[in-house]
């Protein structure tokens, strides 16, 4: 019953050989600029490469600051020590998400709290935070305090899932109510915006990744972007062990990680930004004709919803009920056409289980209905 569309995912890929989810393009400079990252030597964490990603990442987002990380799970683990999230705190998420999220909470001997998502945006819902942080919270010298755990909730982090945007101007107003640190998961949403404004730059900090999946990658990569310039700093002095700056001693002032990224990769991520904008085009291209084929189909394609411009980083589907997302799932990927459930709920996880949550009715809708398709570049 899925054959046409099959049908339809191999013409746009124009084969009948297996389709990836998510394949990454080197259609631009990649080479030559890491041939001239090899011939300067400056191979590892210095380069003039990793300052020009910096620049240039900072200057596309709209950010005053940007800092490189070697991944996007370091740069989320940075921004919460930033946030000052300390041993024994919480830190408000969503359940659906990548685990790297509340990993990095557990990183820091911090526990995730879990609120529910919109089913539109599948990102963070701003009236279900509200529910929860006046349900359960009392604010005390001001700081915002669980009443049921006795902890300190520091930071509220809700992803941009799939590159959609969610509605991060109404939680930013809820966090600052509240004195919750807002720190961005953006490591799917490069190139989206809310309202205007790019995602990851309407918290305190916003993180991105350039894993081998992103819209653009270097295999393996991460930043942080604010507008705080002793946030950057900081940022930057704990990703770089923590390192005094001088010419020959070796000083640290704390314990400091080594989390920088390479000039290797940020040469491959120059050449990739370069063409970050004709890969939003070519996504918002494919998206639109997924969306003529599926309308007036009984799968739902998810599109952006108001206010938001999506990168359509990984589409997405919604189909009736759990039995035929396992029958979609069986079916294509039979045929060579990659597809994929959403993760598996954070709030089920053995290591998260026993977290705290709140009503979690419109991720459990969206596990048990939404599949990826392929996304690549076309
Ligand atoms: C939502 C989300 N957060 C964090 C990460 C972590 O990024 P990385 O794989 O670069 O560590 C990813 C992707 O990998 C992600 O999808």
């Amino acid at each position: 019953m899925f054959d046409n569309i099959i049908d339809f995912i191999q013409d746009i890929y124009q084969t009948k050989d297996f389709i990836p989810l998510h394949e990454p393009r080197f259609f631009g400079n990649e080479k030559k600029y890491l041939n001239e990252c090899i011939d300067s030597t400056y191979v590892s964490s210095v380069g003039m490469f990793v300052n020009e990603f910096e620049d240039r990442i900072a200057n596309y987002v709209g950010t005053k600051y940007a800092v490189s990380t070697s991944s996007g799970t370091s740069a989320l683990h940075v921004s919460l020590l930033l946030a000052n999230v300390e041993r024994g705190d919480e830190v408000i998420t969503q359940p659906l998400t990548f685990v790297a999220t509340c990993n990095a909470i557990s990183y820091c001997g911090a526990y995730p709290v879990f609120v529910d998502v919109d089913r539109d945006t599948m990102g963070l819902s701003p009236v279900a935070l509200r529910e929860f942080l006046d349900s359960n919270t009392t604010i005390s010298n001001n700081k915002c305090i669980n009443n049921s755990t006795g902890k300190v909730i520091k930071a509220c982090i809700p992803m941009h899932t799939f590159g959609n945007p969610c509605k991060v101007d109404e939680i930013k107003v809820i966090c600052d109510e509240y004195n919750i640190c807002l720190i961005e998961d953006a490591a799917e949403s490069l190139g989206s915006l809310y309202k205007g404004k790019h995602t990851g730059t309407y918290g305190e900090m916003g993180i991105m990744s350039f894993n081998g999946n992103k819209i653009i990658t270097a295999g393996g990569g991460g930043c942080i972007v604010t507008d705080n310039e002793a946030l950057a700093k900081q940022a930057k002095h704990l990703t770089t062990t923590a390192k005094i700056p001088h010419k020959w001693a070796f000083n640290h002032d704390q314990v400091g990680y080594n989390y920088r990224m390479p000039n290797v990769n940020a040469a491959l991520l120059v050449a990739q930004l370069e063409q970050l904008d004709s890969f939003l085009n070519s996504k918002r291209k494919l998206a639109s004709h997924y969306k003529a084929f599926f309308t007036n189909k009984r799968i739902d394609f998810v599109t952006e919803t108001e206010g938001a411009k999506s990168n359509y980083w990984l589409n997405v589907l919604i189909l009736d009920n759990l039995e035929q997302r396992d029958l979609f799932l069986e079916i294509t990927n039979a045929a060579g056409v990659m597809t994929r459930p959403v993760w598996a709920l954070m709030s089920k996880l053995p290591m998260f289980k026993d977290c705290q949550k709140g009503n979690l009715s419109n991720a459990e809708w969206l596990e048990d209905r939404a599949v990826n398709i392929p996304s690549s570049v076309i």
